[in-house]
């Protein structure tokens, strides 16, 4: 069935894909926190990810105060938000406002996150193969843990605490098995990928051993991400099992672990045929059921719990902002499709081409009327494979018209591209009918800058 989208409907309301200050003016022209799109695409061209500020921080509150809630009769909970999925230093700034800390992935990720002002025993550090510099700059800042993510790791880690004189508080990532998860690029509990420590294996048991015994090393936590875009509850509380039963194997050897990590993953809905996800506080009380519930079986004090939620937060919460260029109709086996041609395109949103996602978007800049037509918005990069939105029913389009696709916050410009020599779009946060530049929009002069002939 075709994706139909007539009025951008809030995230929220039943059927709703846009952020929660989306509306469409008496215009007919959509506006984004009370500020017309129009006036960003004036302003600051297209195309643009616009960012829902108030929608953002919504979302970052919801999961502290679910996780709150869950876990005060436990042993209290962290939320991580993983900037992976989008970061900036206003971002870091407003997790860290909302009561949250932050997953960095890099030294660009964590250096972004210190330079919003996030102290380091607010930031924890991942990465299958985490180089020198990072774990320096992680140790340096005081942060929170380092997740060791294979056994060579463990010398490293000790031996760059021991030469800079401090000691380095771990994490151990553990491989669970359980199966969860959109596309497979996005699983990451099974045995065969590149992440973490297997506890069929053994392979983490012996990583929990060997650190326990590393001088520079604390032991503070083990870690389990079992994938992303999960839409059910499931994978989350069989994953917490098999770290409880991990961490409650420690305990039998003396090794007290007062902190574990359920990971992120949460699904989001992207168009309106999407299921519906549970929301944070569903999550957050299946998490706290399976920790207590193991507490209760082994007699084990509760561990503190962090989650990393990433794509949930931020989502829903953008919106990137196009201009119809050109178009084309095409007859083929199933009817005929118009081609609706835009000025970005798969270097501004990857997860079509690479996961074969699935995305909507509607006519913004006016009320666009008409009967529905079978259209499919490509980018203009020189693949055929350039589609941001495969399947979409739109009222007759006009060239210059603009153009919104929405839940675009997650992995959309933290994985864009130069592809073709296309500098990357801007990001502007919106809020209370104020405009404020995030990230600006890159130009030619930024790529010939660093060609150097
Ligand atoms: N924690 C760890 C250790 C992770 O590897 C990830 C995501 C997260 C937390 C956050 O997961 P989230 O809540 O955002 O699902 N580029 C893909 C998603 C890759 C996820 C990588 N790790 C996509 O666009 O679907």
């Amino acid at each position: 069935m075709l994706e139909t989208v007539a009025a951008p409907e809030p995230n929220g309301r039943p059927d709703g894909v846009w952020s929660m200050n989306t509306a469409r003016a008496e215009s007919g022209e959509v506006t984004v926190a009370g500020v017309p799109v129009s006036l960003i695409a004036a302003q600051f061209g297209t195309p643009t990810y616009i960012l829902d500020e108030a929608d953002m921080r919504t979302r970052a509150r919801a999961w502290v105060e679910a996780m709150e809630k869950a876990f005060t009769s436990l042993a209290g909970a962290d939320v991580y938000y993983a900037g992976k999925a989008f970061l900036s230093k206003a971002v870091a700034r407003w997790m860290m406002d909302e009561g949250l800390n932050i997953d960095a992935a890099s030294e660009g990720e964590l250096r972004t996150a210190l330079a919003g002002g996030v102290p380091g025993s607010r930031i924890g550090l991942h990465g299958n193969n985490k180089s020198e510099a990072e774990i320096a700059l992680a140790i340096d800042s005081g942060i929170a843990h380092i997740v060791i993510d294979s056994i060579p790791e463990i010398a490293k880690v000790a031996r760059i605490a021991s030469e800079r004189g401090r000691s380095a508080p771990v994490y151990v990532r553990l491989t669970t098995g359980v199966h969860a998860g959109g596309h497979d690029f996005i699983q990451t509990a099974h045995e065969d990928q590149k992440f973490g420590l297997s506890v069929t294996s053994g392979a983490a048991y012996d990583a929990i051993t060997q650190i326990a015994g590393t001088p520079g090393l604390k032991l503070v936590g083990i870690h389990s991400h079992i994938g992303s875009q999960i839409l059910s509850t499931d994978g989350f509380a069989e994953a917490a099992k098999v770290v409880l039963d991990v961490r409650a194997w420690a305990a039998q050897r003396g090794i007290e672990i007062p902190e574990v990590d359920l990971g992120g993953g949460y699904g989001v809905r992207y168009t309106s045929q999407d299921a519906v996800p549970p929301a944070p506080e569903e999550f957050a009380e299946v998490l706290a059921q399976a920790v207590r519930a193991h507490c209760d079986a082994t007699g084990l004090p509760a561990p503190r719990i962090s989650i990393e939620p990433g794509r949930s937060i931020v989502a829903p919460a953008m919106m990137t902002l196009y201009t119809v260029g050109t178009m084309k109709d095409v007859a083929t086996d199933s009817g005929p499709r118009r081609y609706i041609s835009v000025d970005g395109g798969m270097s501004d949103n990857l997860r079509p081409a690479l996961y074969g996602a699935n995305y909507t978007a509607a006519v913004v800049g006016r009320e666009a009327t008409g009967a529905g037509c079978r259209s499919r918005v490509v980018g203009k990069h020189c693949e055929s494979g350039d589609i941001l939105v495969k399947d979409v029913s739109l009222p007759p389009v006009e060239i210059g018209d603009l153009l919104a696709v929405p839940v675009t916050g997650a992995y959309g410009r933290s994985m864009g591209s130069n592809y073709n020599m296309l500098p990357r779009p801007g990001v502007i946060a919106v809020r209370d009918g104020q405009c404020t530049v995030l990230l600006r929009r890159e130009t030619i002069e930024d790529q010939l800058a660093y060609d150097l002939g």
